[in-house]
């Protein structure tokens, strides 16, 4: 039965998803019937990706890409286009993190953080952009952060990256809204993944965050599903420029 919230069929990237929260949103667009594209930097870790959440009905496929790195991308979005179908849902995940106090951060360090957090969603957007604006249709997610609310020390880059990230989902969503393409943001909370996993060990922080979170417990991934399918349907079709942030109630407190 068909639903606001249908997706089968749709074709979606998931950039940044051979492993941690991209899997798993990818794992749930392609259990709601979305034909899903699976994309990290190394191919044969997406094959086995692939394999791990390969159910019999799921339609996954994978594609190998750096997304900072705009011939890379290029290259990737149009081959996508001409053998798989038209990008209707981009999830721009691709995300790291590396940690360190502001004043002894390393400048390498700090352009490949942006040119993978902030510059990687520029340039897969704006390429698969090209073909939606054609269509007049399409929707963008970008997976944002508590850090683009908030600072933390030792991830000053990180929050001025996912800050930026916010704001790009933003700009995007005023610049294409015209085609009928909705860009929106998902702010996840406190997930544990390999990038916080100095976090999760550390029992002060552990119980820091159970404290400080209305909920008082981390979040699950699988939690993640429902806000991304309601901004991948057309149940979002007047949603534009929103960051929908997924925290147990995190920044709603003090
Ligand atoms: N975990 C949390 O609590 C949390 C909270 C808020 C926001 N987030 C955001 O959620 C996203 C996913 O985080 P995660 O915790 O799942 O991290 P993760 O487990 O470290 O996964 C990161 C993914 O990004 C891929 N990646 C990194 N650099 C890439 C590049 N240049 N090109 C293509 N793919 C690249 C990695 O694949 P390869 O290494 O195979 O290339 C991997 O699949 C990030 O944007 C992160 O900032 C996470």
């Amino acid at each position: 039965m068909k639903t606001i919230f249908d997706i089968r069929q749709k074709i979606a990237l998931v950039t940044g998803s051979s492993q941690g929260i991209g899997l798993t949103l990818a794992k749930g667009l392609a259990e709601n019937g979305a034909i899903t594209i699976l994309n990290g930097r190394q191919a044969d870790k997406l094959t086995q990706a692939a394999d791990r959440i390969q159910i019999q009905g799921y339609q996954i496929h994978t594609s190998a890409f750096d997304v900072s790195d705009d011939n890379q991308v290029s290259a990737a979005v149009q081959t996508i286009e001409d053998k798989i179908g038209p990008i209707d849902i981009l999830v721009n995940n691709a995300g790291i993190n590396i940690r360190n106090p502001l004043e002894a951060y390393d400048n390498t360090d700090w352009d490949q953080l942006m040119n993978t957090n902030l510059k990687g969603a520029y340039l897969v957007s704006k390429h698969v952009a090209q073909y939606m604006i054609m269509r007049k249709r399409g929707k963008i997610i970008n997976i944002c952060s508590m850090q683009s609310e908030l600072g933390r020390k030792t991830i000053t880059p990180y929050a001025a990256s996912k800050g930026g990230l916010k704001m790009l989902t933003k700009g995007m969503a005023v610049e294409w809204g015209q085609y009928h393409i909705q860009v929106n943001g998902i702010g996840p909370g406190y997930f544990r993944t390999d990038m916080t996993k100095p976090l999760w060990t550390n029992p002060d922080f552990d119980t820091w965050l159970r404290n400080r979170t209305p909920a008082h417990r981390w979040g699950e991934p699988e939690e993640l599903t429902g806000p991304l399918i309601f901004l991948a349907s057309s149940a979002s079709d007047y949603v534009n420029g929103h960051i929908l942030y997924v925290d147990g109630g995190l920044l709603a407190s003090i």
